[in-house]
This record gives C-alpha cells, structure tokens and sequence, in this order.
C-alpha cells in the first residue's frame, strides 16, 4: 500500500510498504478513506519536536471501514465506518474511566508512565504507525475508535479525529465561563475550532491573535475580534479592549513554532530576546534541516506563553493544546505565580471528548467542514505539506482522500 512516511527531518516519502497486519487481539485493521494533515505533524518534520523513528508512517487523523477485526474486539465488524481518535486508549483502566483517554495507563507500549500513544509520533509516544497511508492497525481498536451515524459524511467525521476535540478541550482547560472574554493565540484549524468551542461553552467575546490574514479572517466569520501580531501589539490591544483588566482566559493554540513579531511595535520588544528565543530553539530542535522556505522552525518558542501570561487577567486561566516538546523548558512561571494564575495543560482526550460533539453535527447544529479549505488526493501528500508548511494564504486544513 502507500504511506506517507518520516525519513527524517525535512524528508517525507510517499513510499509504498505492506499492508499492516493484526498483531494482537485488540487490534482491528481499517482502510483508511480520509486522513488529513495536522500542525503537529509539522512539528515532526521542522525537527521541534524530535524522537522520530525512521520509517514510521506519519498520520494521526483517520476515517475509514473497519476490514478485520482482532479475536478481542467486540464492539466493530468488518464494514463499519468508523473515526480513528488520534491518542489511543484501553477504555478500561482507571484514567480511561476517569474520561482522561490520552493518558491511558495501557495503550503507550512504553509503559503507564510515559504519557500519551498517538499514532505517528516520536519514540515516546509508542511509536505506533500513521493514518496517512491506504490501512492502518488499530490497537485498542474497542475504544479507539467511534462508529459513524449514517448521516455524518467521511468529511465531517474527519474533523472529529483530533481538531475539533482538541479546540473544544482547549476551551475546557480554559475552564470558559459564561460571559467570558478570551484569547486564542494561533488562528490555524485548531484555534479556529477554540474560537467555535469558547463560544459555545459560554465566552461572549472572543479575540484571535496570529499574522495570516485569510486565517483572520476565517476568525472574523466566526464573530472574533481579531488582531495581528505585526501590526498591534496584542498585550497592549488586549489591555486595551479591557478596560485594564486583562482577559478572563487564554488558549493557546500555537505550541513549540510559534514566530514573534517581524514588524509592527510589538517587534522591538521581541528582537531583544532574540538570543534567549534562539536557545529555545536549539534546545527543541536540535537537529533541523531547512529547504528554503520549508522546514523553517518557529524563532520564538516561549512567544505565546510570554503573550499568554501577559494578557490574562490576575486569577485567570490559560489553556495550553499547542504543543510543546519535553524538550521545552521556557515558561514565566514566575510572572504567572505573582498574579495567581492557573494553567492546564495536554494532549486532547479524543475519545472521551468526541461523542458529544459528534452528537451535534450528526444533528446538523455545527458543520465542522466550513473550516476544510483543501482537498487533495493522497499521491499529492508530499506537496500538500510543503504549501501547509508554508502556511501559504488559503491553506488552512488539508483533508487527503485516499482511495484503498
Ligand atoms: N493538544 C492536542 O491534543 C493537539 C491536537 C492537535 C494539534 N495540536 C497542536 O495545536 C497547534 C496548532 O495546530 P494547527 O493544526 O492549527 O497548526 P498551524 O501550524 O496550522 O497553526 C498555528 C498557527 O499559529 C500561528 N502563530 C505562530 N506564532 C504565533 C504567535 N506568536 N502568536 C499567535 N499565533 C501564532 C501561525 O501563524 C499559525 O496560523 C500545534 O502546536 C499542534 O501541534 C495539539
Ligand atoms: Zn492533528
Ligand atoms: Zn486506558
């Protein structure tokens, strides 16, 4: 079959391997039907967030039809559609039942300790193989994945693999209120679906913080405030639309490459810690390999969490879902200590999370493929990538049809 797969940093393949076979009785196999490309995936690619096993198929997003099934799996028979939660999880140890599925005390083949299984990643997240790619192994198959109603399309399902939980997770560990006013740092497909999530949780106003502007603009359509980073200051835009205050709480939805400001007054501020931000970047990213404008790791690391701390009012409440490499080691703890800030952190819990939010677009409350802008076909992964990397205007999220 055709997968993509990681060779290294800045060299993805589409390559073609032998189909996945099942390994254990939890696993089921799925011909995967849409995959889709992720800012995490990214991060793999840019060397941001390193540990990556030669060869591992990449992918975390997947919608598909069950194939086979693993003598343990109960729930799921070849034919079902079905959508891939892109951390795995038991469902019966104790943080499963506790809802906490990304941290599975089971599913991680490196032990209860080491934290979230997701397909795709690095060493230490299993590694276990991808969603792009025509099939795919499922361990854990029972709880990894969720059965499609016939009345969600393989499109809509697509964005219930990882995006739309994880904004709404964000909005969660956020802790929205009703009446809140909030920031979303990064405008990408993740703080788009925040934005949707944090209202629907309750904020009455939210502003988006990035430099795109069509991805403003998407921000704009969802009834944000928007503001971009070169050309406002957001700490001093965000104090000003609050009167002083600051706002009641944060999302970040950017991570390890976030970029500081080129232009506009927020730059001089930055600039200064230019030095400090590229020792950020030598310890996330040891080994990078740059192919002009590809592969460019973010200069500012710790941008975000300093922006965050900064404009979130005194006992407000940051949520962090960009994520940040083991390696990041860079946060104002100690201006979030004197100003009595809480801050959640992780790895969205996909399958806990997803039901509910696949309850409403099964019944037609939120279209989540508004926020889909590109639509290509498996062969055209490569290329895909490099224009996303690019963050080319227009190239928000790309959904690859795969025909198995
Ligand atoms: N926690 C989870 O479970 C989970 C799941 C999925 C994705 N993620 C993470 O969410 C993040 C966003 O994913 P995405 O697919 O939207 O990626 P993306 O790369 O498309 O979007 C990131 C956005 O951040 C913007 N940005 C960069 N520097 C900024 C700054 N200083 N201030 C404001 N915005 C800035 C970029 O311009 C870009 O639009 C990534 O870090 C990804 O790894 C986390
Ligand atoms: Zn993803
Ligand atoms: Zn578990």
């Amino acid at each position: 079959m055709k997968a993509l797969r990681w060779h290294g940093e800045g060299d993805i393949r589409l390559d073609n391997v032998d189909d996945p076979t099942i390994l254990d009785p939890q696993d089921a196999i799925v011909r995967i039907t849409r995959s889709a490309i992720c800012g995490t995936d990214l991060h793999f690619i840019r060397g941001t967030m390193s540990g990556m096993k030669e060869g591992t198929i990449l992918g975390h997003e997947g919608v598909g039809v069950v194939t086979e099934v693993g003598a343990a799996v109960r729930r799921f028979a070849p034919g079902d559609r079905v959508i891939v939660s892109s951390t795995m999880s038991c469902g019966v140890c104790w943080q499963c039942r506790a809802g906490h599925t990304a941290q599975c005390d089971t599913a991680n083949p490196n032990g209860p300790q080491a934290g979230s299984c997701v397909f795709g990643g690095p060493q230490p997240t299993g590694p276990i193989d991808g969603l792009q790619a025509e099939y795919a192994r499922i361990p854990w198959a029972s709880n990894t994945l969720t059965a499609i109603p016939d009345n969600v399309s393989d499109e809509q399902a697509i964005l219930l693999s990882d995006i739309f939980p994880t904004g709404w997770f964000g909005a969660e560990l956020a802790g929205i209120r009703r009446g809140d006013t909030v920031a979303v740092y990064g405008a990408g497909v993740v703080g788009q679906f925040a934005i949707a999530s944090a209202f629907r949780q309750g904020a009455s106003r939210v502003f988006a913080i990035d430099s795109v502007e069509t991805r403003l603009v998407l921000a704009l359509d969802q009834n944000a405030d928007v503001i971009n980073f070169n050309r406002e200051d957001p700490v001093q835009a965000l104090m000003d639309a609050t009167l002083g205050i600051g706002v009641d709480a944060v999302i970040d939805a950017v991570g390890v490459d976030a970029q500081r400001p080129s232009s506009g007054p927020a730059a001089a501020e930055s600039e200064q810690l230019a030095e400090r931000f590229a020792q950020e970047v030598a310890e996330v990213a040891p080994r990078t390999n740059v192919q002009g404008d590809n592969w460019v790791p973010g200069n500012a690391p710790s941008q975000v969490a300093r922006w965050s701390v900064g404009t979130v009012r005194k006992y407000g409440r940051i949520g962090i879902i960009g994520v940040y490499s083991p390696e990041a080691m860079s946060y104002p703890i100690g201006q979030a200590m004197n100003r009595n800030l809480t801050i959640r952190l992780g790895n969205c819990d996909h399958r806990s999370v997803t039901p509910p939010l696949l309850d409403l677009v099964a019944s037609g409350v939120f279209d989540p493929t508004r926020f889909i802008t590109q639509h290509e076909p498996i062969t055209d992964v490569v290329d895909a990538y490099l224009t996303f990397d690019r963050r080319e205007e227009g190239w928000l999220k790309t959904v690859l049809t795969v025909e198995g």
